[in-house]
């Protein structure tokens, strides 16, 4: 049952090349799904195709900003001619922005910028794929907040703010499409040991390890385990909600 849950389902993975989104497009690739991989990292995009193409897996790439309206639209578009539906999106594109900052020095570009990112390109990459998912009546989003858009990560106004921005869309869509086919979800997790914390300073990751009862970072398989479970058809009613992956440290 849960070895081939995605036979004819076709996923589109934002954020694929590294890190989350890459762990969940090939934990979905593995379990029977036509993958579509975005990302604005062109040569480890073709490098993920590469890897995927070598394990017999059925995928295509896509340099897509998810920023860029017209960018995310088309893609989406051609995703669905060349796999013929969208059944699910796993949004996991984004950035961390500036870390150990007090609001007083962010710099209002930085914050326009990971807003840009964050928030903008989570609400579009919604806005567009729900006309492919009302097609067949069929659908599964899953956004990739954190649990810094719960509880507020010090230092990280702007994406913290971000993040609770995501959880917000995830509650409201989750709600305007609960009479239909189509479930938006979330998940906030702690820290997840990625390249995006590689450069994040030592004294903010000390900071977030210590909140975590299990001592520890969580791992991308971890995430990618929950994350297929949400978007697989198993995951039938639950619907506008932000699962905990945080080892302990969010139990509400
Ligand atoms: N790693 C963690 O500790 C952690 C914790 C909580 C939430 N998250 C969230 O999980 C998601 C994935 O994070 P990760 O740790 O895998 O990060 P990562 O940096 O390893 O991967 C993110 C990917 O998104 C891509 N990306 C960045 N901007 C983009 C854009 N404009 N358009 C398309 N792609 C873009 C990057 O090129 C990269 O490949 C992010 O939304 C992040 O905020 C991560």
């Amino acid at each position: 049952m849960t070895k081939l849950r995605f036979e004819h389902r076709v996923a589109v993975v934002t954020g694929a090349a590294d890190g989350i989104g890459r762990a969940v497009a090939e934990r979905i690739a593995e379990e029977g799904g036509k993958v579509v991989l975005w990302d604005i990292q062109e040569s480890l995009l073709q490098k993920r195709q590469e890897e995927l193409q070598a394990a017999k897996r059925d995928c295509m790439i896509q340099v897509v900003d998810v920023s860029d309206e017209e960018q995310v639209k088309k893609a989406f578009a051609e995703a669905a001619d060349f796999f013929g539906r969208i059944d699910i999106l796993v949004h996991a594109a984004g950035i961390v922005g500036p870390t150990q900052t007090k609001i007083t020095d962010y710099a209002t570009e930085a914050f326009d910028q990971i807003y840009k990112i964050n928030l903008r390109g989570s609400f579009l990459v919604c806005k567009h794929v729900i006309p492919h998912m009302e097609k067949i009546d069929y659908g599964r989003i899953l956004l990739i907040a954190s649990i810094a858009g719960k509880e507020g990560n010090p230092f990280m106004a702007g994406y913290s703010a971000t993040k609770a921005g995501v959880i917000g869309l995830v509650k409201s869509l989750g709600k305007e499409l609960a009479a239909t086919g189509i479930t938006v979800n979330g998940i906030a997790p702690a820290v997840i040991k990625t390249p995006m914390n590689s450069d994040t300073a030592p004294e903010q990751l000390e900071y977030m390890a210590s909140k975590i009862p299990m001592q520890r970072f969580g791992t991308v398989a971890e995430t990618a385990s929950l994350a297929a479970w949400i978007v697989s058809e198993e995951s039938s009613f639950n619907t506008a909600f932000v699962f905990d992956l945080s080892g302990g440290r969010a139990t509400y």
